[in-house]
């Protein structure tokens, strides 16, 4: 199925008797522009190959399981939604909470990454920065796009990943955005990857009522649980961060 409905991919339509670019060709090239400026060099490194289960406790439980189950778990849910979107428009999104360095990023960005590599469309917002690109169109300074061409951008593309939903405290004006961009999602089934360092029973909180029951509604919630901070753990022990890597530590002794 094409992704674009109005131009079956083709990147024109006609009407009117005429040829018109369609609008999804301008969505692609700012899509591209903002991935580049969000998914940078050590973010695109994030891959399913290199997500390591061993810093999630195999003793430590909570609710029945242990913290690397619950990590398996959604690891698991992160590449079956994967293979979903490679086969066709995904229907449900997940949503990774967790506290801050749990790996809750470097999951959506397995997501994110596997898609590009796949040629699936999909679009990295960290949200903050979003919420920020948005208000920089209103400058006299302006980036370059529109609010409504980074608006549509955002609710057209096929897999959106919303990192850090986080513990910010939004103005109305952001929580009506991040309102607007999830209904619309939801009205057209599109489905977002969520990361959130708020636990479940808090979004409402910071996301107001109607928006978090919409993202309930679009995306199954995991968790990340681990007993310290990924980023302590790697600063701790940095050789074995890479040797779990598969890093070389030194350069092999010689190199023909
Ligand atoms: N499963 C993992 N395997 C290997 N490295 C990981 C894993 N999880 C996290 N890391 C590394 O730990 C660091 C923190 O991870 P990440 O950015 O995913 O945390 P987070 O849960 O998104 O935290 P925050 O709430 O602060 O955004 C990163 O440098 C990341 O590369
Ligand atoms: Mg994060
Ligand atoms: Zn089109």
């Amino acid at each position: 199925m094409p992704a674009c409905n109005i131009c079956g991919d083709r990147g024109i339509y006609i009407s009117a008797g005429a040829a018109h670019t369609c609008r999804c060709v301008q969505e692609l090239a700012l899509g591209n522009r903002l991935n580049a400026a969000q998914l940078t060099q050590s973010l695109r490194r994030q891959t399913f190959d290199r997500f390591g289960l061993h810093y999630y406790s195999s003793e430590q439980a909570d609710g029945g399981r242990t913290y690397r189950e619950t990590a398996q778990i959604a690891l698991r849910a992160a590449r079956a939604f994967v293979e979903k979107a490679k086969a066709g428009p995904a229907a449900d999104g997940l949503l990774f909470a967790g506290r801050v360095g749990t790996g809750k990023t470097f999951l959506a960005c397995c997501i994110a990454n596997a898609l590009l590599d796949a040629h699936v469309q999909v679009l990295f917002l960290v949200v903050p920065d979003y919420l920020d690109r948005i208000r920089s169109t209103y400058d006299l300074e302006r980036p370059g796009y529109t609010e409504l061409e980074l608006t549509e951008a955002a609710k057209r593309v096929p897999v959106l990943v919303l990192d850090d939903l986080g513990a910010h405290h939004y103005t109305e004006w952001g929580r009506q955005k991040l309102y607007s961009l999830v209904n619309h999602r939801l009205n057209h089934q599109l489905p977002v990857v969520v990361t959130t360092n708020v636990s479940l029973e808090d979004l409402e909180e910071y996301l107001g009522e109607r928006t978090t029951s919409r993202l309930f509604q679009l995306c199954r919630p995991y968790r990340l649980l681990t007993d310290i901070d990924i980023r302590i753990s790697r600063r701790l022990n940095p050789e074995e961060a890479a040797v779990r890597q598969n890093r070389p530590k030194k350069p092999p002794e010689s190199t023909p």
